[in-house]
């Protein structure tokens, strides 16, 4: 018999000599206790949060708990169905709703995930002979929905426009097109350039599908993304999205003008093969999503935060992932995965939890320490956050 696990020994070894080295395991952390968006205990410790992806901090939000509370109560705890047989309640025709009005979109439809939602759309509309051009540092989510689609993939440089011209004007005359894109990328949090891309890809006859996951409900004025940042929301064919993180709760969507979109339901599996979200769920989205439009002041909030932090980690002599910053994600890159192991564990100590990423999910090997601020993050808590990292910092000779 071939031992099916032995293809794993290489990271079972890794992982082995990590832990030997008597760090803490980075991907092994409870929460005991989440107090508000910010906060929460660890290890018996007040933790400040700071790798949640909990942007617009909407998880405790009052409104978005009661939403939730009052459908557990009228409605249950699950809809036990898929949303083509008994999973569709008022709730998810409201969150739809919801999505619409949000984007000012003709169409939505909402995933379990939104990692079904990549893979579901992307495996759906384009298959066997299609092409697809995506970005290399795209997500995992994007790249399983390539394949279950058994489309041609063709990736280009990160970022690189010229490179993704190049790849379009080699694919065969009157071949179906489709260009995936993401609005922030999460690793480095650094923005796309939508505005040029999406024009090469028109003028090259390809349908744009952009993945606005880690930009909703912050960037640009209403809170659409980077592509409304950017003026070219009205050319992207398809936006994909999450409730994961700015909503505040789990859930994904697919947002389009597309006369024809509403066919999908009946088409793509993921969609179809599995049951909807619970109740509880689609009411905190919805109301979620509400408020979400009306969060200027938060927005604006989050940026002086994310700029406060870049600058003060920069100040202090880290190398972080983008020269100015772009997103709500600063990331903090590491010499080694070792390192970064030890800083992750010394920033726990004092009292703050970032992401440790690693290869193969981060881009050109890269270690990093991923920060994501939320707009409920006060200015003391970043001014606590510098203090950690400044003291981390030197205790692993990270700084001087
Ligand atoms: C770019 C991107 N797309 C999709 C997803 C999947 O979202 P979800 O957590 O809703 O499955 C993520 C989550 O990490 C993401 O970063």
């Amino acid at each position: 018999m071939i031992d099916l696990f032995s293809k794993f020994d290489p990271l079972i070894e890794m992982r082995e000599t990590l832990l030997e080295s008597g760090v803490t395991d980075p991907f092994n952390l409870v929460m005991e206790r989440v107090e508000s968006p910010t906060v929460a205990i660890c290890n018996g410790k007040r933790t400040i949060l700071l790798g949640t992806y909990n942007y617009m901090g909407m998880t405790f939000d009052p409104d978005v708990v009661a939403a939730g509370k009052q459908a557990l109560d009228e409605f249950g705890s699950g809809t036990t169905g898929s949303r083509v047989l008994n999973g569709t309640y008022v709730g998810h025709k409201a969150v739809e709703q919801a999505l619409k009005d949000f984007y000012a979109m003709d169409h939505a439809m909402v995933f379990s995930t939104g990692y079904q939602a990549n893979l579901g759309i992307i495996s759906t509309i384009a298959g066997k002979d299609d092409y697809i051009v995506l970005d290399i540092d795209s997500h995992a989510s994007i790249y399983d929905g390539c394949k279950m689609g058994d489309a041609q993939i063709v990736p280009f440089r990160h970022n690189d426009i010229e490179a993704l011209e190049k790849r379009l004007k080699r694919i065969p005359e009157g071949a179906g097109k489709l260009v995936v894109l993401e609005g922030v990328y999460s690793m480095l949090g650094d923005i796309a350039p939508l505005k040029e891309m999406v024009a090469v890809s028109k003028a090259n006859g390809a349908m744009v599908l952009v993945d606005e996951a880690h930009s909703m409900g912050f960037i640009g004025e209403h809170g659409r993304g980077v592509a409304e940042a950017q003026g070219i929301i009205d050319d992207v064919d398809f936006i994909i999205g999450t409730f994961s993180k700015s909503v505040g709760t789990v859930g994904g969507f697919c947002v389009s003008n597309h006369p024809k979109f509403e066919i999908l339901r009946l088409v793509c599996r993921p969609y179809v093969f599995t049951a909807s979200l619970p109740p509880s769920v689609v009411a905190t989205a919805a109301t979620s999503i509400h408020k979400l439009m009306d969060s200027a002041d938060k927005r604006a909030h989050l940026w002086e935060n994310s700029k406060r932090l870049h600058a003060g980690l920069r100040q202090l002599g880290f190398q972080l992932g983008t020269d100015e910053p772009q997103s709500a994600i600063i990331a903090v890159i590491m010499p080694d995965l070792e390192t970064g192991a030890a800083m992750w564990e010394a920033l726990l100590k004092e009292g703050l939890y970032v992401n440790l990423a690693r290869p193969p999910a981060t881009p050109a090997g890269m270690t990093l320490l991923r920060c994501s601020l939320c707009a409920l993050h006060t200015g003391d808590q970043v001014g606590e956050i510098l203090g950690m990292f400044a003291a981390a910092g030197r205790a692993t000779g990270c700084i001087d």
